[in-house]
């Protein structure tokens, strides 16, 4: 009766199943910044007060007043959220059947997404030698006369790492080559952990190939629920992209009105919660790195565990013998078995006692 997209069996994992019966004491998974503890300015709540929002002037783009806050410029526009920024380039990059190739470990939603807009998901490898880097020979080999764009997380959504110069230039080049769109989702961007003067500070503006950015207030700001999100398009093609995708946009109107007149206010007050999270990443990463895989910036680290258990009883043994909720590494498609993935977003003294119960058990396995 349903279209084949939704063929997604819905089924329990195993951690899923040990937390009907066990409540974590330590969630050292959170991932939402509206609810771990940081200050949220009470003000955001009067920043919906426009007397503007009574009248309905719908720009497909976006309404300038937003955009010039945010800093956008001509190939730009808002979307409700990444993921729909996600589904529009789909839609304008591809026909059904078409590929995007994505990186592996990253984001779990891409695979999703893809579905949703008839599009099949290809993965490339990330591989890790005392740092995250991207595997080239696996990138070229998943692509395929289909293939329409490349996904890349700057920086990754588990690793943390981001692109280099040297390694943009390789894939500007390959993308020029065989025409295919750089997508690099950038929602993270503000979220560095440590310096490396060899990283990319965007893959915008390159002007090899054509690229589009992704950012949004979900990460910039803490705010996920304002559903605001950008996209920018640039390099070759970059206007006709633009044109298309404001007739998408058009289509939908998806973006409220009262949300993008209060995006200068949210956008004030959410600098006061990047602030925090910068913070408690920071604070939480410094207790962390000499446990932890080389991470170079964003919310999550990964630990590799002892072969002894695999990543489900690693998990499950955390939470029921000690409270602690973990993520295994398979949720984000690890090449291997062996890694726990945690958040640094967790409030410092749960992040504490939580890992201090990981480091104990991991060296009594
Ligand atoms: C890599 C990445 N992109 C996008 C998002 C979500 O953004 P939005 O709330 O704008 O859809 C997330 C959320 O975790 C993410 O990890």
């Amino acid at each position: 009766m349903f279209s084949r997209r939704l063929n997604w069996r819905a089924h329990d994992n195993a951690l899923s199943q040990a937390l009907a019966s066990h409540k974590p004491r330590y969630d050292l998974t959170a991932s939402n910044p509206t609810t771990c503890g940081l200050d949220i300015p009470a003000a955001i709540a009067a920043s919906f007060d426009h007397r503007e929002a009574l009248v309905y002037t719908p720009d497909p783009r976006g309404l300038a007043k937003a955009r010039e806050a945010i800093g956008l410029g001509e190939h730009s526009l808002l979307a409700a959220s990444t993921s729909e920024a996600y589904a529009w380039l789909f839609k304008l990059l591809c026909d059904p059947g078409d590929e995007v190739l994505v990186p592996r470990p990253s984001y779990p939603l891409f695979e999703f997404l893809g579905q949703l807009e008839c599009v099949n998901v290809r993965q490339y490898s990330l591989r890790y030698a005392e740092g995250w880097w991207l595997d080239f020979e696996s990138l070229k080999n998943a692509i395929t006369p289909r293939t329409r764009a490349l996904l890349f997380v700057h920086p990754n959504n588990p690793t943390g790492q981001f692109l280099k110069k040297q390694e943009l230039d390789h894939l500007a080049a390959l993308c020029a080559e065989k025409r295919i769109a750089l997508i690099s989702d950038e929602v993270f961007a503000e979220y560095p952990l440590i310096d490396d003067e060899t990283r990319c500070a965007t893959l915008g503006g390159n002007g090899r190939c054509l690229t589009f950015v992704l950012g949004g207030l979900s990460k910039t700001a803490g705010l996920p629920q304002m559903k605001i999100a950008w996209l920018t398009a640039s390099g070759p093609g970059a206007s006709e992209a633009a044109r298309a995708l404001e007739l998408i946009a058009d289509t939908y109107l998806s973006v409220s009105t009262p949300v993008q007149l209060a995006v200068p206010a949210l956008l004030h007050h959410g600098a006061a919660i990047r602030a925090q999270i910068q913070q408690r990443t920071r604070a939480n990463f410094a207790r962390v790195r000499r446990e932890a895989l080389h991470v170079e910036g964003g919310w999550y680290v990964t630990i590799p565990t002892p072969r002894s258990r695999t990543e489900d009883e690693w998990t499950i043994a955390l939470l029921i013998e000690h409270g602690v909720l973990t993520q295994p590494g398979y949720f984000y498609d690890f090449e291997s078995d062996g890694w726990l993935v945690i958040s640094l977003l967790t409030p410092e003294a749960d992040f504490e006692a939580g890992l201090s119960a990981i480091s104990y058990s991991l060296r009594n396995s």
